[in-house]
C-alpha cells in the first residue's frame, strides 16, 4: 500500500527530534495503529515498565495513559518521562484515592495491600506490593498464608486473582469502563458466530466473562498466546487496539473483536502530531514528589521483580 506522504513527513521528523533527544518511544498496545508502528517497543504495562527502568535513553516519550508515565518516571528517575496528551488518564486508576486507601487500611490494620499498576503514585505509595494484570497471581503468592489481603482499584481483576490463587480478598468497588462494556453475552454471541475461535479475555472484564472464556491474560500474554496457539480463528476480548499488532504479528489468523463498545478513548488521544510536539517542546513532562516516589518504588519494585 502507498505511504502517505503527510504520515511520511511526520514519521520522519519524529525521528529526526528522537535521536536530537535521545528518546525512546514506548507504547501501550491500546495506542491508534501508527503510534505503535513508530513505537520503539509496544507492550502491555509490565512490558512497558520494564523497559523504562532498563532504558539508556534521555527521554521517555510515554504513549499510553498517565499512571504508566508516572510509573516510568518512578522506576527512571534520571530520565525525563512525557506524556503527549496531557488529559489521557485512567478512569479506574481516579477510582481511589491515597486518603481513601488509608480509611481503608485502618479498617483492617493486619492486611497486605496490593495495588494494580492502574493507579496513582500516592496510592502505589500506600502499598505493600503492586502488579499488573500479567502477573497479579505471582504477586499475590507471595504474601504468607493466613494474612489478610486487601486489592485496590479493579475488583474485576481482584475477584479472578482471588479465584486463581484461592486467596480471600477485600476488594476495592473499582473497575474499568472499557473492559466493564464486555458481557457474557458477548462471549455468547461470539462462540455461536465463531464455533472454532479461541477466545480470549482480559482480566478486567467482569469475573463472569473470565470465567466463560479459554484464556484470560494481560495484553501482551494475549499475544504470546496467539503467536504459540493451533487455533485460525480468535475472539479478542479487550481493547480494541489490541486487534493491530495481532494482525501484524499473525497475518495468518483471523481476529474478531468481541464487542465495538470495548474502545478506551483515553488510549486514543495520542497521535503523531501530538508525539512529534512533545519531543520538539519537551512536553508534557510527568513528575512524582521525591517522597511520593520513594515509598511507590518499594511496592512497584514488587511488579518489576515478579
Ligand atoms: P495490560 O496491557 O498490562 O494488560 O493492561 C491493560 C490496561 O488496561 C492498561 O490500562
Ligand atoms: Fe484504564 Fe480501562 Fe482505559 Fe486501561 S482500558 S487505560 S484500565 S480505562
Amino acid at each position: 500500500m502507498p505511504v502517505n506522504p503527510q504520515i511520511q513527513r511526520l514519521k520522519d521528523d519524529i525521528a529526526l527530534w528522537k535521536e536530537r533527544r535521545n528518546a525512546v518511544i514506548l507504547g501501550h498496545n491500546y495506542q491508534i495503529p501508527v503510534v505503535q508502528d513508530i513505537s520503539d517497543f509496544t507492550g502491555d504495562s509490565l512490558g512497558l515498565s520494564r523497559r523504562a527502568a532498563e532504558t539508556d535513553a534521555d527521554v521517555i516519550v510515554f504513549c499510553g495513559v498517565h499512571f504508566m508515565a508516572e510509573t516510568a518516571a518512578i522506576l527512571s528517575p534520571k530520565k525525563t518521562v512525557l506524556i503527549p496528551d496531557r488529559q489521557a488518564g485512567c478512569p479506574m486508576a481516579d477510582m481511589i484515592t491515597a486518603g481513601q486507601l488509608r480509611e481503608l487500611k485502618a479498617e483492617y490494620p493486619d492486611a497486605v495491600v496490593v495495588c494494580y499498576v492502574n493507579s496513582s503514585a500516592q496510592v502505589k505509595a500506600e502499598s505493600d506490593l503492586c502488579c499488573t494484570s500479567a502477573n497479579a497471581a505471582e504477586v499475590v503468592g507471595t504474601i504468607p498464608a493466613g494474612r489478610q489481603i486487601i486489592f485496590v482499584p479493579d475488583k474485576y481483576l481482584g475477584a479472578w486473582t482471588a479465584r486463581q490463587t484461592g486467596r480471600e480478598m477485600i476488594l476495592w468497588d473499582g473497575y474499568c469502563p472499557t473492559h466493564a462494556c464486555i458481557t457474557a453475552e458477548d462471549v455468547r454471541r461470539a462462540r455461536r458466530e465463531h464455533p472454532d475461535a479461541l477466545v480470549m479475555v482480559h482480566p478486567e472484564c467482569p469475573i463472569d466473562v473470565c470465567t466463560m472464556a479459554d484464556v484470560v491474560d494481560s495484553t501482551s500474554g494475549m499475544c504470546r498466546v496467539a503467536r504459540e496457539t493451533d487455533a485460525e480463528q480468535i475472539v479478542v476480548g479487550t481493547e480494541k487496539g489490541l486487534i493491530h499488532r495481532l494482525k501484524t504479528e499473525n497475518p495468518d489468523k483471523e481476529f474478531f473483536h468481541i464487542s465495538p463498545a470495548a474502545t478506551c478513548p483515553n488510549m486514543k488521544l495520542n497521535s503523531l502530531e501530538k508525539v512529534l510536539w512533545s519531543l520538539q517542546e519537551m512536553q508534557h513532562e510527568v513528575t512524582v514528589p521525591a517522597e511520593v516516589a520513594r515509598r511507590a518504588s518499594r511496592s512497584l519494585q514488587s511488579m518489576v521483580d515478579a
